[in-house]
């Protein structure tokens, strides 16, 4: 009969998962906490096609968040031993509902409901995003069973971090950029609360697929199995990104931002880079470090909340003290 067991965080169970817990902790935000209608006049500012642009790089974001959290964290937290580094990874799939979430709170305050509706048909029947989905999704899959591989563990991990790391990054920089332009300012706070946290994930997901490989009995194999993935998902980004930026002038600052983004995925992977990246746009990357979030996960959380959630207003009857409970 099988033994279950609870988790125990007294005793640590790897060096690594109440360190990552803490931070992620830390780290906790909620879309509500943002004001993102103070952009309703930036919104309008914007060009169509800027707007255009804007829209989609959301609904494809929301499509990833969706796919990470119904399927790609729960999946992998079946075949993790560690009970601790288990419940690291049920807290970043809580995290990756509140990033799926939080685009609808920004679309809510910028766009009508037809507009939304109109970009959720297009994240379905787009097909570079749909490629994106299934290609990731596969390996998340071929791990939805008792008994797997460690090769398939291997790139069911890689897969995610690819997804985390890399997939990302394509989304990221148009309100990124727009920030960094003074337009735009109060959404790319909640955006660049979910870079910090996608960044979290990805080093922590790396170190969890770095574990594994180790134990792989032909390494070699799965890394190039590795390397061409990451090569097919290369050449989806490249045409994804032709797609939503041609129209803004920023097709060729955005794919060296995905480059860039491609090695980093591979360094959490523990491998090195394998693009040649020269100029990735400043303004993007300054992006990353204003203010209270940034790319350094270690940081401290926020401060830059702008609201607080669940008041209560105080009455007259508050301060009417209960005789019963006096001692
Ligand atoms: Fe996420
Ligand atoms: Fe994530």
């Amino acid at each position: 009969m099988k033994q279950y067991s609870a988790v125990n965080w007294n005793t640590p169970d790897n060096d690594y998962a109440l360190m990552f817990w803490e931070q992620n902790i830390k780290q906790f935000w909620i879309d509500t906490e943002y004001i993102p209608s103070k952009d309703i006049d930036s919104w309008k500012a914007l060009s169509p096609e800027m707007r255009e642009c804007y829209k989609k790089a959301l609904g494809g974001l929301t499509l990833l968040d969706t796919l990470q959290s119904h399927t790609g964290m729960p999946k992998i937290i079946d075949h993790i031993d560690s009970l601790q580094n288990k419940a690291v990874l049920s807290y970043m799939c809580m995290m990756e509902a509140i990033h799926a979430k939080s685009y609808s709170t920004i679309f809510t305050t910028v766009a009508t409901t037809q507009d939304i509706d109109d970009i959720f048909a297009w994240v379905q029947q787009n097909k570079y995003l749909q490629f994106k989905a299934s290609t990731i999704d596969k390996y998340y899959r071929a791990i939805d069973k008792a008994n797997i591989s460690k090769e398939e563990l291997f790139m069911a991990l890689a897969a995610s971090v690819l997804l985390e790391s890399f997939l990302f990054y394509s989304g990221f920089f148009i309100p990124l950029w727009l920030c960094g332009q003074g337009h735009m300012v109060a959404s790319a706070d909640i955006i660049k609360k979910i870079v910090a946290d996608e960044s979290i994930h990805g080093v922590f997901v790396g170190l969890l697929a770095q574990n594994v490989y180790k134990k792989l009995q032909k390494p070699e194999k799965s890394k190039e199995k590795l390397l061409a993935l990451l090569n097919e998902l290369y050449e989806n980004e490249l045409k994804y990104t032709e797609e939503i930026y041609t129209d803004v002038g920023l097709t060729s600052e955005v794919k060296e931002y995905v480059r860039y983004n491609a090695n980093k995925a591979l360094m959490n992977l523990g491998f090195e880079p394998i693009f040649e990246v020269k100029n990735v746009n400043p303004i993007v990357l300054n992006g990353l470090n204003v203010e209270t979030t940034q790319h350094d996960f270690f940081s401290k959380k926020s401060t830059n909340y702008e609201k607080s959630t669940g008041i209560v207003h105080l009455r007259d009857e508050d301060f009417v003290m209960d005789t019963s409970m006096v001692l």
